[in-house]
């Protein structure tokens, strides 16, 4: 297949791209840095929101196109007028074309649980829950998903949105985003670092693996789009964890549970004893109740 991803040379589309070209798709692999696309796709290099470059990644048209180039949470709020350029004017100028450039191709969109809203409700999430968002980057994402929706019942495109929750874990280094501290907590705890943690330490996080999210965007350009829901969108399966729990683990994991982790919101080292029912098939089961053998989370 030829696929298209923009965002290639970041956290998730290095990792996706390394994976279709195993594969032997065709990629082109377009991001604003060229350093972080790997070899064997197409380089593409240049701001997304440039039709010409569009149209040059474009050309001969695609069987599928991976959206993933996006202004982060903390650097729309700070930006909203960047991230309606970047995130929602750009986006929707490259859907558009794809759709003149004919084959109604696949289109695989890195949404956010952040159209959700925040607090994410403790009892799970399902596909029928409201979309409620409460930051630029949110809003933007779920006016997004609309359009994904809207122009795959009009048979331009043949769109799939899937709401990422945090994926862990990112490189360390600025990157915008909100949720980065999730990260840091990794980094730290494998350098023995003291680390201060900008939440109570029962606060949840909303948790998956670069590697399952890379997995999960390749079954988003294979998969039976006839069996998704008529709103094209769905909320992965998450690891439901609270950060004191994830410092307990992962610092065990790494022979660290002494690390001087702190935390912000109350002083104090965070919990080290396992919540109950932070458990990977407490989520599955509530996005999963009504399953539509969609395998997102196989
Ligand atoms: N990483 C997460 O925890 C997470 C959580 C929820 C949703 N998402 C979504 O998943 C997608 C991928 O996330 P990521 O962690 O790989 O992000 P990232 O920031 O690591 O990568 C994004 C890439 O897009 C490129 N890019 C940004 N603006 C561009 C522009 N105008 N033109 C061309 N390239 C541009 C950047 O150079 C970067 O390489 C994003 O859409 C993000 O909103 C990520």
């Amino acid at each position: 297949m030829k696929i298209i991803v923009t965002g290639a040379g970041g956290f998730v589309g290095r990792h996706l791209v390394a994976g279709l070209l195993a594969r032997g798709d065709t990629v082109v692999g377009i991001d604003a840095v060229a350093a972080g696309i790997p070899d064997g796709a197409r380089k593409v290099v240049g701001d997304i929101a440039d039709g010409t470059l569009q149209a040059d990644a474009l050309q001969g048209g695609c069987d599928a196109l991976v959206h993933l180039a996006t202004v982060p949470g903390g650097a729309a709020e700070a930006d909203p007028a960047r991230s309606r350029r970047i995130n929602i004017d750009a986006m929707y100028d490259l859907l558009e074309r794809a759709a003149a450039a004919g084959n109604r191709p696949r289109i695989a969109y890195a949404s956010s649980i952040a159209v959700l809203g925040h607090p994410l409700p403790a009892t799970g999430v399902n596909d029928d829950t409201p979309l409620s968002p409460e930051l630029v980057y949110g809003g933007h994402k779920a006016m997004m998903e609309i359009a994904v929706a809207m122009m795959s019942n009009r048979r331009m495109i043949d769109g799939i949105s899937i709401r990422l929750p945090g994926i862990l874990a990112r490189p360390k280094g600025p990157s915008g985003m909100k949720s980065a501290f999730m990260s840091d907590l990794f980094h730290a705890l494998q350098a023995g670092e003291a680390f201060t943690c900008p939440t109570r330490p029962a606060a949840t996080i909303w948790a998956q693996s670069v590697a399952q999210c890379a997995r999960n965007f390749i079954h988003a350009i294979d998969c039976d789009s006839s069996r998704m829901p008529p709103t094209r969108a769905v909320t992965l399966p998450a690891l439901r964890i609270s950060m004191g729990e994830l410092a307990h683990q992962h610092g065990g994991a790494c022979g660290r549970n002494r690390a001087p982790v702190r935390c912000l919101a109350r002083s104090g080292k965070l919990a080290t004893r396992p919540a109950a029912g932070s458990c990977i098939r407490d989520l599955s089961a509530a996005v999963c109740r009504r399953c539509i053998g969609c395998g997102f989370c196989r």
